[in-house]
Protein backbone atom coordinates (compact mmCIF):
# COMPACT_ATOMS: atom_id res chain seq x y z
CA UNK A 1 0.00 0.00 0.00
CA UNK A 2 1.56 3.75 -0.43
CA UNK A 3 -1.38 5.71 -0.09
CA UNK A 4 -3.98 6.54 3.15
CA UNK A 5 -7.34 4.84 3.17
CA UNK A 6 -8.24 8.09 4.22
CA UNK A 7 -8.68 11.56 3.41
CA UNK A 8 -8.60 13.45 6.69
CA UNK A 9 -6.85 12.39 9.63
CA UNK A 10 -10.39 12.95 11.98
CA UNK A 11 -8.68 10.20 14.61
CA UNK A 12 -6.98 7.22 15.08
CA UNK A 13 -10.28 5.36 15.16
CA UNK A 14 -10.64 5.92 11.69
CA UNK A 15 -7.59 4.49 10.42
CA UNK A 16 -5.97 1.30 9.78
CA UNK A 17 -2.81 -0.63 10.93
CA UNK A 18 -1.63 -0.33 7.61
CA UNK A 19 -2.12 3.16 7.37
CA UNK A 20 -0.40 3.74 10.96
CA UNK A 21 2.54 1.65 9.34
CA UNK A 22 2.88 3.84 5.96
CA UNK A 23 2.82 6.72 8.35
CA UNK A 24 5.81 5.23 10.40
CA UNK A 25 7.93 4.02 6.98
CA UNK A 26 7.44 7.90 5.38
CA UNK A 27 8.49 9.66 8.79
CA UNK A 28 11.68 7.43 8.66
CA UNK A 29 12.66 8.82 5.46
CA UNK A 30 11.75 12.25 7.09
CA UNK A 31 13.69 12.11 10.46
CA UNK A 32 16.50 11.24 8.23
CA UNK A 33 15.98 14.23 5.86
CA UNK A 34 15.45 16.61 9.24
CA UNK A 35 18.53 15.37 10.47
CA UNK A 36 20.49 16.94 7.31
CA UNK A 37 22.24 19.93 7.08
CA UNK A 38 19.83 20.91 4.66
CA UNK A 39 16.35 20.13 6.76
CA UNK A 40 13.78 20.90 3.44
CA UNK A 41 12.34 19.10 0.69
CA UNK A 42 10.85 20.85 -1.78
CA UNK A 43 7.57 18.45 -1.88
CA UNK A 44 4.82 20.61 -1.13
CA UNK A 45 5.34 23.73 -3.05
CA UNK A 46 1.94 23.64 -4.33
CA UNK A 47 0.06 23.03 -1.36
CA UNK A 48 -1.25 25.69 1.46
CA UNK A 49 -2.05 24.50 4.65
CA UNK A 50 -3.80 26.93 6.97
CA UNK A 51 -3.61 25.81 10.89
CA UNK A 52 -6.75 26.91 13.11
CA UNK A 53 -6.12 26.91 16.70
CA UNK A 54 -8.99 27.64 18.83
CA UNK A 55 -7.32 26.51 22.15
CA UNK A 56 -3.84 26.99 23.73
CA UNK A 57 -1.00 24.71 22.17
CA UNK A 58 3.02 25.09 22.20
CA UNK A 59 4.20 21.39 21.26
CA UNK A 60 1.52 20.78 18.45
CA UNK A 61 1.10 24.05 16.87
CA UNK A 62 5.04 24.58 16.60
CA UNK A 63 5.77 21.15 15.14
CA UNK A 64 3.05 21.40 12.48
CA UNK A 65 4.44 24.65 11.58
CA UNK A 66 7.82 23.69 11.46
CA UNK A 67 6.84 20.30 9.69
CA UNK A 68 4.59 22.01 6.63
CA UNK A 69 7.73 24.66 6.57
CA UNK A 70 10.20 21.53 6.31
CA UNK A 71 7.87 20.32 3.72
CA UNK A 72 7.97 23.99 1.31
CA UNK A 73 4.19 24.13 1.84
CA UNK A 74 2.86 28.08 2.32
CA UNK A 75 1.52 28.52 5.67
CA UNK A 76 -1.27 30.77 7.46
CA UNK A 77 -1.85 30.64 11.18
CA UNK A 78 -5.04 31.50 12.72
CA UNK A 79 -5.37 32.12 16.02
CA UNK A 80 -9.26 32.23 17.89
CA UNK A 81 -8.19 34.58 20.69
CA UNK A 82 -7.30 37.76 18.50
CA UNK A 83 -9.65 36.62 15.31
CA UNK A 84 -12.96 37.81 14.09
CA UNK A 85 -14.51 34.50 16.04
CA UNK A 86 -14.48 36.75 18.78
CA UNK A 87 -17.00 38.93 16.76
CA UNK A 88 -19.32 36.07 16.56
CA UNK A 89 -18.09 34.36 13.48
CA UNK A 90 -19.51 30.77 13.31
CA UNK A 91 -16.78 28.05 12.27
CA UNK A 92 -18.04 27.05 8.86
CA UNK A 93 -18.08 30.76 7.99
CA UNK A 94 -14.52 31.42 9.32
CA UNK A 95 -13.08 27.72 7.76
CA UNK A 96 -14.94 28.93 4.08
CA UNK A 97 -13.11 32.67 4.64
CA UNK A 98 -10.40 30.91 4.90
CA UNK A 99 -10.25 28.52 1.86
CA UNK A 100 -11.62 30.98 -0.31
CA UNK A 101 -8.03 32.44 -0.15
CA UNK A 102 -6.94 28.63 -1.71
CA UNK A 103 -6.40 26.83 0.97
CA UNK A 104 -5.68 22.99 0.89
CA UNK A 105 -5.49 21.43 3.90
CA UNK A 106 -6.50 22.45 7.72
CA UNK A 107 -4.63 21.48 10.40
CA UNK A 108 -7.45 22.11 13.74
CA UNK A 109 -7.32 22.27 17.37
CA UNK A 110 -10.90 22.75 18.70
CA UNK A 111 -12.15 22.52 22.23
CA UNK A 112 -15.38 20.42 20.86
CA UNK A 113 -15.08 17.14 20.43
CA UNK A 114 -16.21 16.26 16.70
CA UNK A 115 -15.25 19.66 15.51
CA UNK A 116 -12.87 18.00 12.71
CA UNK A 117 -15.61 15.88 11.69
CA UNK A 118 -18.13 17.97 12.09
CA UNK A 119 -16.07 20.49 9.54
CA UNK A 120 -15.04 17.80 7.19
CA UNK A 121 -18.39 17.27 6.57
CA UNK A 122 -19.06 20.83 5.53
CA UNK A 123 -16.16 22.00 3.88
CA UNK A 124 -14.02 20.92 0.71
CA UNK A 125 -10.22 20.66 2.28
CA UNK A 126 -8.36 17.86 3.43
CA UNK A 127 -9.09 18.21 7.90
CA UNK A 128 -6.56 17.27 10.28
CA UNK A 129 -7.24 17.19 13.65
CA UNK A 130 -4.55 18.05 16.38
CA UNK A 131 -7.15 17.75 19.36
CA UNK A 132 -10.45 18.18 19.72
CA UNK A 133 -11.46 18.61 23.06
CA UNK A 134 -11.07 15.16 25.22
CA UNK A 135 -11.68 13.51 22.33
CA UNK A 136 -8.66 12.60 20.35
CA UNK A 137 -4.95 13.95 19.09
CA UNK A 138 -4.13 11.25 16.38
CA UNK A 139 -1.12 12.92 15.69
CA UNK A 140 0.31 12.91 19.28
CA UNK A 141 -0.59 9.15 19.37
CA UNK A 142 1.48 8.53 16.45
CA UNK A 143 4.25 10.23 17.35
CA UNK A 144 4.30 8.24 20.92
CA UNK A 145 3.68 4.81 18.76
CA UNK A 146 6.81 5.98 17.38
CA UNK A 147 8.49 6.74 19.80
CA UNK A 148 7.94 3.32 21.36
CA UNK A 149 8.95 1.65 18.28
CA UNK A 150 11.84 3.71 17.93
CA UNK A 151 13.21 2.97 21.76
CA UNK A 152 12.05 -0.72 21.73
CA UNK A 153 12.66 -1.79 18.20
CA UNK A 154 8.38 -2.63 17.95
CA UNK A 155 5.48 -1.35 19.59
CA UNK A 156 3.46 -5.58 18.79
CA UNK A 157 3.68 -7.22 22.02
CA UNK A 158 4.24 -4.50 24.42
CA UNK A 159 2.66 -3.72 27.77
CA UNK A 160 1.98 -0.11 28.31
CA UNK A 161 0.06 1.65 30.84
CA UNK A 162 -1.22 5.34 30.73
CA UNK A 163 -1.24 7.00 33.79
CA UNK A 164 -3.26 9.51 35.72
CA UNK A 165 -6.35 11.80 33.78
CA UNK A 166 -8.23 9.43 31.65
CA UNK A 167 -11.37 10.67 31.49
CA UNK A 168 -10.45 14.29 30.44
CA UNK A 169 -7.49 12.71 27.91
CA UNK A 170 -7.77 13.11 24.16
CA UNK A 171 -4.23 11.41 24.11
CA UNK A 172 -5.72 8.48 26.11
CA UNK A 173 -8.03 8.16 23.47
CA UNK A 174 -6.07 7.90 20.65
CA UNK A 175 -3.20 6.03 22.08
CA UNK A 176 -5.30 3.50 23.38
CA UNK A 177 -6.62 2.87 19.53
CA UNK A 178 -3.12 3.42 18.16
CA UNK A 179 -1.41 1.34 20.52
CA UNK A 180 -4.20 -2.13 19.89
CA UNK A 181 -4.19 -1.64 16.52
CA UNK A 182 -0.16 -1.94 16.55
CA UNK A 183 -0.87 -5.35 18.79
CA UNK A 184 0.45 -3.69 22.25
CA UNK A 185 -1.71 -4.93 25.11
CA UNK A 186 -2.85 -1.39 26.98
CA UNK A 187 -3.92 -1.05 31.06
CA UNK A 188 -4.78 2.75 32.35
CA UNK A 189 -3.63 3.46 36.60
CA UNK A 190 -5.43 6.48 38.14
CA UNK A 191 -8.06 7.75 40.82
CA UNK A 192 -11.49 5.69 39.89
CA UNK A 193 -13.03 9.35 39.52
CA UNK A 194 -10.88 10.08 36.29
CA UNK A 195 -11.34 6.56 34.19
CA UNK A 196 -14.15 6.64 32.18
CA UNK A 197 -16.81 4.07 32.64
CA UNK A 198 -16.57 2.74 29.30
CA UNK A 199 -12.87 1.48 29.29
CA UNK A 200 -13.17 -2.04 30.32
CA UNK A 201 -15.83 -2.25 26.93
CA UNK A 202 -12.53 -1.03 24.80
CA UNK A 203 -10.37 -3.90 26.32
CA UNK A 204 -8.01 -2.22 28.04
CA UNK A 205 -7.21 -3.37 31.62
CA UNK A 206 -7.42 -1.25 34.82
CA UNK A 207 -4.79 -0.99 37.40
CA UNK A 208 -5.22 1.14 40.58
CA UNK A 209 -2.25 0.31 42.21
CA UNK A 210 0.91 2.72 40.30
CA UNK A 211 3.38 -0.10 41.07
CA UNK A 212 1.59 -2.95 40.89
CA UNK A 213 0.71 -1.24 37.07
CA UNK A 214 4.60 0.13 36.71
CA UNK A 215 5.80 -3.70 37.73
CA UNK A 216 3.74 -4.84 34.74
CA UNK A 217 4.31 -2.51 31.90
CA UNK A 218 7.26 -1.95 29.56
CA UNK A 219 6.09 1.56 28.83
CA UNK A 220 4.51 4.29 31.26
CA UNK A 221 2.93 7.18 29.33
CA UNK A 222 2.19 10.18 32.17
CA UNK A 223 -0.54 12.59 31.59
CA UNK A 224 -1.10 15.70 33.22
CA UNK A 225 -4.25 16.17 35.17
CA UNK A 226 -5.99 18.46 33.19
CA UNK A 227 -7.61 21.27 35.35
CA UNK A 228 -9.37 23.01 32.48
CA UNK A 229 -11.70 20.18 31.75
CA UNK A 230 -12.97 19.79 35.27
CA UNK A 231 -15.80 22.16 36.83
CA UNK A 232 -15.69 19.48 39.83
CA UNK A 233 -12.42 18.40 42.52
CA UNK A 234 -11.80 14.78 41.21
CA UNK A 235 -9.47 14.02 43.83
CA UNK A 236 -9.09 15.72 47.55
CA UNK A 237 -5.66 17.25 47.16
CA UNK A 238 -3.00 17.23 44.46
CA UNK A 239 -0.35 16.67 47.18
CA UNK A 240 -2.72 13.46 47.70
CA UNK A 241 -2.92 12.23 44.13
CA UNK A 242 1.10 12.88 43.49
CA UNK A 243 1.68 10.43 46.29
CA UNK A 244 -0.57 7.88 44.64
CA UNK A 245 -0.77 8.38 41.43
CA UNK A 246 3.06 10.22 40.58
CA UNK A 247 6.24 8.78 39.75
CA UNK A 248 9.45 9.69 41.55
CA UNK A 249 13.03 8.40 40.69
CA UNK A 250 12.66 6.68 44.24
CA UNK A 251 10.13 4.72 42.83
CA UNK A 252 11.15 4.01 39.26
CA UNK A 253 14.63 2.89 40.94
CA UNK A 254 12.98 0.21 43.04
CA UNK A 255 11.71 -1.97 40.40
CA UNK A 256 12.74 -4.85 38.68
CA UNK A 257 13.19 -3.70 35.53
CA UNK A 258 14.02 -0.53 33.72
CA UNK A 259 10.79 0.85 31.99
CA UNK A 260 10.21 3.78 29.43
CA UNK A 261 8.84 6.86 30.14
CA UNK A 262 6.79 9.56 28.32
CA UNK A 263 4.57 12.03 28.87
CA UNK A 264 2.82 14.37 26.08
CA UNK A 265 3.82 17.38 27.45
CA UNK A 266 3.11 19.98 29.26
CA UNK A 267 4.30 18.79 32.00
CA UNK A 268 3.79 19.82 36.08
CA UNK A 269 7.25 18.57 37.25
CA UNK A 270 6.43 17.49 40.86
CA UNK A 271 3.17 16.20 40.17
CA UNK A 272 2.70 13.19 37.78
CA UNK A 273 6.54 13.36 37.65
CA UNK A 274 8.80 14.46 39.44
CA UNK A 275 11.88 16.06 37.86
CA UNK A 276 14.60 14.12 38.28
CA UNK A 277 11.87 11.40 36.43
CA UNK A 278 11.30 14.01 33.40
CA UNK A 279 15.44 14.63 32.86
CA UNK A 280 16.33 10.97 33.11
CA UNK A 281 17.40 8.66 30.56
CA UNK A 282 14.29 6.52 30.56
CA UNK A 283 12.35 9.19 29.87
CA UNK A 284 11.57 9.62 25.91
CA UNK A 285 9.82 13.09 26.72
CA UNK A 286 11.87 15.50 24.34
CA UNK A 287 12.38 12.42 21.86
CA UNK A 288 8.65 12.52 21.33
CA UNK A 289 8.78 16.10 20.68
CA UNK A 290 11.52 15.35 18.04
CA UNK A 291 9.55 12.79 16.60
CA UNK A 292 6.54 14.64 15.97
CA UNK A 293 7.71 16.92 13.10
CA UNK A 294 9.11 13.40 11.27
CA UNK A 295 5.03 12.18 12.10
CA UNK A 296 3.67 15.28 11.03
CA UNK A 297 5.74 15.41 8.25
CA UNK A 298 4.52 12.09 6.80
CA UNK A 299 0.93 12.98 7.76
CA UNK A 300 0.84 15.82 5.83
CA UNK A 301 2.74 14.73 2.91
CA UNK A 302 0.56 11.53 2.71
CA UNK A 303 -2.91 13.54 2.51
CA UNK A 304 -1.03 16.23 -0.07
CA UNK A 305 -0.55 13.01 -2.00
CA UNK A 306 -4.41 12.28 -2.24
CA UNK A 307 -4.88 15.29 -2.75
CA UNK A 308 -3.31 15.46 -5.66
CA UNK A 309 -4.50 12.11 -6.81
CA UNK A 310 -8.16 13.08 -6.75
CA UNK A 311 -7.35 16.50 -8.53
CA UNK A 312 -5.29 14.79 -11.83
N1 LIG B 1 1.08 17.48 23.60
C1 LIG B 1 0.38 18.57 23.26
O1 LIG B 1 -0.67 18.49 22.61
O2 LIG B 1 0.93 19.75 23.69
P1 LIG B 1 0.36 21.20 23.33
O3 LIG B 1 -0.97 21.35 24.03
O4 LIG B 1 1.40 22.16 23.83
O5 LIG B 1 0.18 21.25 21.85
Amino acid sequence: MSELSVNHLLGIKYITEADIQLIFETADHFKEVINRPIKKVPSLRDITIANLFFENSTRTRLSFELAEKRLSADVINFSAASSSVKKGETLIDTVNNILAMKVDMVVMRHPNPGAGVFLSQHVDASIINAGDGAHEHPTQALLDCYSIRERLGDVAGKKVVIVGDILHSRVALSNIFALQKLGAEVKVCGPKTLLPKFIADIGVGVESDLRTALEWCDVANMLRVQNERMDISYFPTTREYTQQFGVTKTLLDSLNKEIVVMHPGPINRGVEITSDVADSKQAIILDQVQNGVAVRMAVIYLLASKIKHNEN
